[in-house]
């Protein structure tokens, strides 16, 4: 879907009928909160959105100011969790041209999550349509200093007030938008994991290789552990064995050694298919280093960083992008990862990516779609 003029909207954004805000903030307010943003504390002035019934579909896509919600005590969503979602950014590039990246993917992993989760698929033009649409009403609101982004939050709730236990009748898919700087403090500081190893984040047959909230619920106890442990992020391990490392609260990780190979958890079924891991892995892939997706013991990772075979290893997510770990601590162990310091590769591919999202690399891969 690359859009060839500039603000040229699609067939599908159009299907999105606009009622602006009456109120948007004004013009100075909006340049001090884009002047430093931070992850996921302010909101654009409008949200885009469409209406699902079991009788007719979907249908009423529009875009609308940004505002509460009006849900039912009783809709589906509050009492079983019946929800998906998924993030993707918007970048202001040089010219002032803004672009998003593989949004086809997230589009792909939306469809199936709403599968897994027994929600309706958006086809992917309304997912696209969607973004393209709030996008162009707010653009003024996609932020051009250095590594930041529009963020986008789609996502699908159950809004049928019933509390019997099945799937809705009644669902609403939006799209709501944030100004986004770093997810972590700083983009190159960086962070400690604390790995859970009591309570597990997904198992096998479970939700966790789809993008839905009762995942990031059930991460919250061990984060606020993580917190209570001086780290910045929890890693879960498998559920299976207890021994292999499978995911952060919000990103996918991975380990760099010595000897340059890489290694990180293959998609075994209950960890996210991230669009920026694999982006990175190809990254990786076509910078020479050889790649690893398969199981991650633990005691490897351990034992690599006490002997120095394991040199880095950073968290990668669409909201993290590429963070380094500089400390890996639980029960019984803590160990800084390399010297400490955002390593070489971990810069690099840092670098490889944001140069093509931001617009300041040629985009071999054909990831950017324009939206504006
Ligand atoms: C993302 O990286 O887009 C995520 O969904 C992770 C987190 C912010 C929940």
């Amino acid at each position: 879907m690359t859009i060839t003029g500039p603000a040229e909207l699609t067939e599908a954004a159009r299907a999105f009928a606009v009622r602006r805000s009456t109120t948007p903030r004004p013009d100075v307010e909006r340049k001090a909160l884009l002047a430093a943003p931070r992850f996921g504390d302010v909101f654009t002035d409008h949200l885009a959105r469409a209406t699902w019934t079991s009788e007719t579909g979907w249908g009423d896509r529009r875009v609308e100011p940004y505002g509460p919600l009006e849900l039912e005590p009783s809709s589906l969503v509050l009492h079983y969790g019946q929800e998906v979602f998924e993030g993707l950014k918007a970048y202001r590039h040089p010219d002032g041209s803004v672009w998003t990246f593989r949004p086809e993917q997230n589009a792909a992993r939306f469809a199936a999550s709403a599968r897994r989760l027994a929600l309706p698929e958006l086809p992917a033009e309304d997912f696209l349509g969607s973004i393209q649409a709030l996008v162009a009403v707010d653009e003024a609101w996609v932020p051009d200093g250095a590594e930041t982004s529009l963020y986008l939050r789609p996502f699908m709730v159950a809004t049928e007030p019933t509390l019997l236990v099945r799937a809705a009748h009644r669902v609403e898919y939006l799209v709501i938008a944030s100004p986004a700087g770093a997810y972590f403090s700083d983009a190159l500081t960086p962070v400690s994991i604390w790995v859970a190893e009591d309570l597990h984040r997904a198992g096998p047959g479970g939700t966790g290789a789809v993008k839905t909230m009762g995942n990031y619920g059930a991460s919250l106890a061990s984060q606020a552990e993580a917190y209570a442990h001086g780290c910045d992020q929890v890693c879960f391990l498998d559920a299976r064995t207890g021994a292999n490392l499978e995911e952060l609260g919000g990103m996918n990780v991975v380990v760099v050694r010595s000897d340059g190979s890489v290694v990180t958890p293959g998609l075994s079924g209950t960890i996210l298919p991230g669009v920026t891991r694999d982006a990175v892995l190809t990254l990786l892939r076509e910078a020479g280093h050889d790649v690893e997706e398969r199981d991650v013991p633990l005691a490897e990772v351990l034992d690599g960083l006490r002997s120095g075979e394991v040199a880095e290893a950073f968290a990668c997510g669409t909201g993290a992008v590429v963070t380094p770990i500089g400390r890996l601590a639980g029960t019984g162990f803590d160990e800084r990862v390399g010297d400490g310091t955002a390593g070489p590769v971990t810069v690099a591919v840092r670098e490889g990516l944001t140069d093509v999202q931001h617009g300041r690399a040629a985009d071999p891969h054909g990831w950017m779609v324009r939206l504006v």
